[in-house]
């Protein structure tokens, strides 16, 4: 299968930015770590990141003719984008949310919302990186169903 990741606003600053809730860990060794995962099972992977909501919505337009499902991390598009959550809803290929952080134990209460999850088959957070490998399992799951 191929899998589009996508990632949202500042997780390119991932490792220096807040680095007690992300974690240490940079955005290319994220981009590796979930890469080995996708790549050793034969899949291929499209690993994206934008700070612009129309970045993220281009690239999941793009996705929708080349991947068979998406994991995507909109970061705080998450909370307040109906247009992403528009986008996901169009491309009609399996998408799931995943987070570093957990979202529904996260003051502000804004970042318990989520409007872009009820149009996701999964949700999965929390788990630092590996809520991205969660994910792509979640997307095969989904799939081979
Ligand atoms: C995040 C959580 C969001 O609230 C935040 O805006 C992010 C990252 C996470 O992965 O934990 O940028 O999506």
């Amino acid at each position: 299968m191929r899998i589009g990741v996508v990632n949202g606003p500042n997780l390119n600053l991932l490792g220096v930015r807040e680095p007690e809730v992300y974690g240490r860990g940079t955005f290319a060794e994220l981009e590796s770590y979930v890469g080995e995962y996708v790549h050793a099972a034969g899949d291929e992977m499209r690993f994206s990141q934008w700070n612009s909501e129309g970045g993220v919505i281009d690239e999941l337009h793009a996705l929708r003719t080349w991947a068979g499902g998406v994991v995507i991390n909109p970061a705080a598009f998450t909370h307040y984008s109906y247009a992403v959550r528009d986008a996901i809803a169009a491309i009609g290929i399996p998408v799931v949310e995943v987070h570093l952080s957990d979202i529904s134990k996260r003051e502000p209460a804004f970042r318990k919302i989520s409007v872009t999850a009820d149009v996701c088959v999964a949700q999965i957070m929390g788990l630092g990186f590996d809520s991205y490998l969660r994910g792509i399992d979640a997307l095969r799951a989904h799939v081979q169903e």
